[in-house]
């Protein structure tokens, strides 16, 4: 899976449980997909999920994760996976927009992904194949990238996995059955019916188009023009979501609320947001009861290695390192939602104490090691 800010890889065990304490989730409804990696948790455990997301990219590995059954393409796609990567290098755009006008790929690696971008195109394969095959591509390009994990920037002196040759890999897809939907998230809630809505959206003002637009670039195949020194696509001067923006968030927040069409609700949300607790729980609780819970979280990279002036030189301090992330779950009966909150509440509590578990043993592991 792709690095990616705000990702919920550590919360998904958590969502899990959350979702089997309600008193129906055997359909649910992923508005904000991202990765995936919550959707294709939750296909994981049997449930029929409809992931959606307003970008190319996300709504590529929605359709990869969700919508594809691993039982009707697993087979080919490791065929045609196997045959990619064979495919001889041969520098394009990809490699003169992101290795060379930029460097956040080395530009070996860019010449293979031209090569087999185009070749993806000149095969046209079933949408769901396509779909298969590109994240393949996007997630072996992550794997050499040389950033910190978001696109604004790429590092001053190459990371050192930037040199590794560039691998394709069949990604970890799911049997069964799913719908990846390409939607504003507005849209999507209006015109699905589901259990329960899962909602993850951003939480301020770095727009995911901004901060991932190589894998838009990538996905649509479309050539863009580019600016800056970051080499972003033109459509990231204009194209804007709601909820990036601390003035038209709120109500973004009660127009989709207000479209839901689903009988509960679970919404992720973190607490260095453009809403406060308070603000969110108020605009919850037209749609029913609300409870909250707080999850201690590691914050991202970028925020972990702190701030830095354009020559590279460390400038500030980071504030904290850790935040918190609240789970706002909704429902019209209180004893569901209170049951849901309990079901979160052991799931991090359980999971605190595996870690610490794990840690002592490290720890004591380490401390013989040195008697030794
Ligand atoms: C916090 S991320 C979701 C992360 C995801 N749960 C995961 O674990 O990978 C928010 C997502 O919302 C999407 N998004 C932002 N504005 C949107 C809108 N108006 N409609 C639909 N999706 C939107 C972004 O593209 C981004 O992928």
């Amino acid at each position: 899976m792709i690095k990616y800010i705000g990702s919920k890889r550590v919360l998904v065990p958590h969502i899990v449980r959350a979702m089997s304490a309600f008193p129906e989730s055997g359909r649910v409804l992923d508005l904000f997909s991202g990765t995936s990696r919550v959707a294709r948790g939750l296909k994981e455990t049997g449930r029929h999920v409809i992931a959606n997301d307003h970008l190319a990219y996300a709504a590529t590995l929605a359709r990869c994760y969700v919508q594809a059954d691993a039982d009707r393409w697993r087979d080919d796609a490791t065929r045609i996976i196997a045959e990619l990567s064979t495919v001889a290098p041969a520098p394009g755009y990809f490699t003169q927009a992101f290795c060379e006008d930029a460097r956040y790929f080395q530009p070996k690696n860019g010449a293979r992904v031209d090569a087999v971008r185009e070749e993806i195109v000149r095969r046209a394969l079933p949408s769901e194949l396509e779909a298969i095959v590109l994240v393949s591509l996007m997630e072996a390009a992550d794997r050499v990238d040389s950033t910190t994990g978001v696109q604004m920037a790429y590092l001053k002196q190459w990371a050192a996995r930037a040199s590794n040759d560039l691998q394709l890999r069949v990604p970890a897809i799911v049997p069964g059955p799913g719908e990846a939907l390409h939607l504003e998230a507005v849209e999507a809630a209006s015109c699905v019916k589901a259990d329960v809505a899962y909602i993850d959206p951003p939480y301020n003002q770095h727009s995911y188009m901004g901060n991932y637009h190589i894998w838009e670039s990538l996905v649509r195949w479309d050539k863009p023009e580019t600016y800056g020194i970051a080499n972003k696509r033109v459509q990231c001067r204009e194209y804007k979501s709601d909820f990036n923006s601390k003035r038209r968030i709120r109500q973004g927040l009660r127009d989709l609320f207000d479209a839901i069409r689903c009988k509960h609700l679970l919404v992720s949300f973190n607490n260095e947001g453009h809403v406060d607790r308070e603000e969110m729980i108020a605009l919850l609780e037209e749609k029913g009861h609300v409870g909250v819970v707080a999850v201690d979280f590691k914050r991202y990279v970028g925020a972990q290695i702190g701030i830095h002036n354009p020559r590279g030189e460390k400038v500030g301090r980071v504030s904290h390192l850790r935040n918190k992330e609240y789970f706002f779950v909704v429902s019209e009966r209180r004893d569901t939602v209170e049951s849901v909150v309990r079901a979160i509440e052991s799931s991090v509590d359980e999971a605190a104490l595996a870690s610490r578990a794990a840690r002592g043993k490290r720890k004591n592991h380490e401390s013989k090691r040195c008697a030794e």
